[in-house]
């Protein structure tokens, strides 16, 4: 079994390059199914749930090459009946993005029910909703998502109900070829949705207004590849080691982020007292903090972007361990996303839980121990509380930090943690 094993209290100092973002590369992945055509995607990250997603569309029989800082993946060839293994769809939640691209491409779509991280229910009723009214009978069918639109599918007003990042997509992915305007009020704003809208668009869709509280999608016929497709820089990756540099100390400049969405972040890490600054140019983003002045408490809440990012709830959590006084991190989007709490108390923080809402009096010192990553962000929490902990901290389940994170060890160590992956026997 592999760990992650930290020597804390050590300050970070340097230059970090951040990788892709994962949650806008998943849309673009999949979105190529709908594509149909031979598509270049620059720069992804090299982080498991890419990894997977590319292993789903090889099994449907597309042709994927990762060259170099390139991935081509052909998709011209895949068969929309291909019965993918229940235990690759559920080993993430993005899998299901599969349903709006087969289905705008072939107005059917059988596809195993997605898992990804546990943070209580997560249901899919928007997803339904969308399908449904772009023209097509969709449920859960035994362990399956089933559409089908044997009419074609057709433009529609859809007006979400909660705000969903994974609905916004399939919704988007669904109309992009649907006859007709489509509007979709109350989407999903984050950055990864402008991302997707922007590779459709460089495929010939037309897409307008992503990014806002209204967008809307006038269908075209076809869609072509591109040999273009961007990434955008992952904001929670530069969003975790901004606030383990809050957390050790030291000055670490970021790059590959674009300031704008780190902004939330920027103005609690600005609250507790950390210097934030970005360069001239807007392309990165400098942290500075003294660790012999104290870290002020915040309060914070989780919300859809621009709000404070729910990806980086556990994160900041752990770091008002090590601020003074009595800190609140709300969660507004999940129900439960608070399983990686309880890890913190075994290193020594003391945190109460209520509802949706935690209560950390900080300033008590932390000690390493054996911790375990609970979810992907929970795990980034381990390692920034490992960071700046005293002693040694030893983090098991770390695949599921593999999932999102493209070596957070290797970048960590190049800033002066002492942090080292070691694999121990299975017991
Ligand atoms: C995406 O999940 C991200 N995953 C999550 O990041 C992120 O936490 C989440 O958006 C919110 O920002 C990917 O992009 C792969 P949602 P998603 O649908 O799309 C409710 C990470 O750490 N809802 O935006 O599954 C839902 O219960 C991962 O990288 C409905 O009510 O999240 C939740 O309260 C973890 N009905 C809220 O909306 C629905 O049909 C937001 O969920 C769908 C969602």
């Amino acid at each position: 079994m592999e760990k992650i094993v930290i020597c804390g209290k050590r300050p970070l100092n340097g230059t970090v390059r951040m990788a892709s973002m994962k949650n806008a590369a998943l849309p673009i992945i999949f979105a190529t199914v709908l594509v149909g055509e031979r598509c270049i995607i620059k720069d992804l990250p090299d982080v498991s749930d890419i990894n997977l997603s590319l292993e789903i569309l090889v099994q449907m029989g597309a042709v994927c090459e990762r060259n170099g800082r390139e991935t081509m993946i052909d998709t011209s060839s895949i068969d929309p009946d291909t019965d993918i293994p229940l235990e690759l769809v559920k080993k993430m939640r993005a899998s299901y993005y599969l349903v709006g691209a087969l289905l705008g491409r072939y107005q059917k779509a059988r596809v195993g029910y997605p898992g990804g991280c546990d943070f209580g229910t997560r249901p899919i009723d928007q997803h339904l909703k969308c399908f449904s009214a772009l023209g097509a009978k969709a449920d859960v069918v035994g362990g399956y998502i089933v559409a089908d639109a044997p009419d074609g599918l057709y433009g529609s007003h859809i007006f979400f109900d909660a705000v969903s990042v994974g609905a916004t997509v399939n919704a988007i992915l669904t109309a992009a070829c649907a006859e007709g305007m489509t509007v979709i009020e109350r989407p999903a704003r984050e950055p990864h949705i402008v991302a997707l809208a922007n590779f459709l668009n460089a495929c010939g869709a037309n897409i307008s207004g992503a990014g806002t509280d209204s967008i809307k999608i006038r269908g075209v016929k076809k869609l072509h590849g591109t040999l273009d497709g961007e990434m955008i820089p992952d904001m929670i990756e530069a969003g975790t080691f901004m606030a383990a540099v809050a957390a050790t100390g030291g000055k670490v400049t970021i790059e590959n982020v674009i300031p704008k969405h780190v902004e939330s972040i920027t103005a609690k890490l600005i609250e507790m007292g950390v210097t934030v600054e970005t360069d001239e140019d807007n392309e990165t983003v400098t942290v500075e903090r003294d660790p012999d002045k104290d870290l002020s408490r915040i309060m914070v809440k989780a919300l859809p972007y621009p709000g404070f990012p729910t990806d980086m709830q556990p994160q900041i959590c752990a770091l008002t361990c090590f601020a003074k006084g009595t800190s609140y991190v709300s969660e507004g989007v999940w129900d439960n996303r608070f399983r990686y709490v309880e890890e913190l108390i075994r290193m020594g923080a003391h945190i109460l839980v209520e509802g949706k809402t935690a209560v950390i009096e900080g300033g008590y010192v932390l000690k390493g121990t054996e911790v375990t990553a609970v979810d992907l962000r929970g795990g980034a929490a381990m390692v920034i509380a490992g960071l700046a902990s005293e002693g040694v901290t030893a983090i098991d389940n770390i695949d599921l930090i593999k999932r999102g994170y493209d070596d957070i060890v290797g970048k960590m160590k190049g800033l002066g943690a002492d942090i080292r992956l070691v694999t121990f026997p299975d017991t």
